[in-house]
């Protein structure tokens, strides 16, 4: 059983995810944990909660940044995606739970002090909460068992990025606090565009869900007609990537990837701002930014049919009760 915290940005394709380790038998959620992204703080906070009301999660929700330790890629928040609320523009009550009174890098610290094991973080939104963690507590990284973060993209599969021809959202989001988070000593595997791309949903994955995972199925197709909309703009087909659900498949069966061990830095100015490059490691060099040590897991390859087919089988537990 994974004690697993759930950092996020909560949009559609995070919501998708969040169920996603809510229903898996081999996870025990510990806390959400949100960040500004998809949309602000506020609506990602609220949409955390929604969530939790709406599907009975046990997991305490607390509040992360509102902007990124130093600078980000671009400006507001990607209403053309997610929405202007974040979830698509559905229609719902506002949530009656409320956040709890620990910041969201408070909560990283103390829950990882308290979980009597090493905790998982499963980070779907930008790493501005892990930075901000390990700044308040240098031996935050010692307690964690395994980061997996949604994010970046280094060219496999001719995947290099989505907000700019070389940045990934999430970690454009705050390339800084991403740069600190995979130079650090936390074991960190990172689950890029290079995977998540190749993991697509289509109508009917979306009306399997829709059929057979009760309220759950029912919520993800509400919410994934933006998304689903906002894709079909930009490629003219009715598919989505899966995205942050490949991060919470990976921590469930990480043999549904293929990986690579290396050094990863993260452009932190100019026009390549967010950028994530890993180190190759086939010599030594005169000047080498990437040799300070650290290694990250870098997911290359992905058996997308089987991602995909978790994915359902996991969520087909909420139809039962
Ligand atoms: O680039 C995809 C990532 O950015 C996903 O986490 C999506 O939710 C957005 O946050
Ligand atoms: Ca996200």
């Amino acid at each position: 059983m994974k004690s697993a915290i759930f950092d996020t940005d909560i949009g559609i394709d995070d919501a998708m995810a969040l169920l996603f380790a809510h229903y898996a038998e081999d996870i025990s959620l510990r806390a959400i944990t949100t960040k500004y992204g998809n949309a602000s703080i506020e609506d990602t906070t609220r949409n955390a909660l929604l969530v939790k009301e709406m599907f009975g999660l046990d997991a305490p929700v607390y509040r992360g940044a509102s902007e990124p330790i130093s600078i980000r890629l671009g400006e507001g928040y990607p209403s053309h995606v997610h929405g202007k609320n974040g979830l698509g523009d559905i229609q719902f009550d506002e949530p009656q739970l409320q956040a709890e009174t620990w910041t969201a890098a408070q909560a990283l610290v103390e829950i990882s002090k308290e979980a009597g094991q090493k905790i998982s973080i499963i980070a779907v939104g930008g790493l501005t909460n892990i930075a901000a963690a390990i700044a308040l507590d240098p031996t935050f990284s010692s307690r964690v068992g395994e980061l997996i973060v949604m994010g970046g993209a280094f060219g496999y599969n001719q995947h290099r990025g989505n907000v700019s021809p070389v940045a990934e959202a999430n970690i454009a989001s705050d390339p800084l606090a991403a740069d600190i988070v995979f130079s650090s000593s936390i074991p960190t595997t990172i689950v890029g565009l290079d995977v998540t791309q190749e993991v697509t949903m289509d109508s009917l994955f979306i009306q399997s869900l829709a059929d057979n995972a009760g309220q759950a199925g029912q919520f993800i197709k509400k919410t994934n007609k933006h998304y689903f909309d906002f894709y079909h703009t930009i490629n003219g087909k009715h598919e989505c990537p899966l995205h942050d659900s490949c991060a919470v498949a990976y921590l469930l069966n990480p043999d549904l990837f293929t990986t690579i061990h290396q050094p990863v830095r993260v452009v932190t100015e100019g026009i390549a701002l967010g950028q994530t490059i890993h180190g190759n490691g086939l010599r030594t060099y005169e000047t080498d930014a990437w040799d300070n040590g650290a290694r990250c897991t870098i997911c290359t390859q992905v058996n997308a049919p089987a991602v995909l087919a978790l994915y359902q089988s996991t969520l087909a537990l909420a139809g039962l009760n």
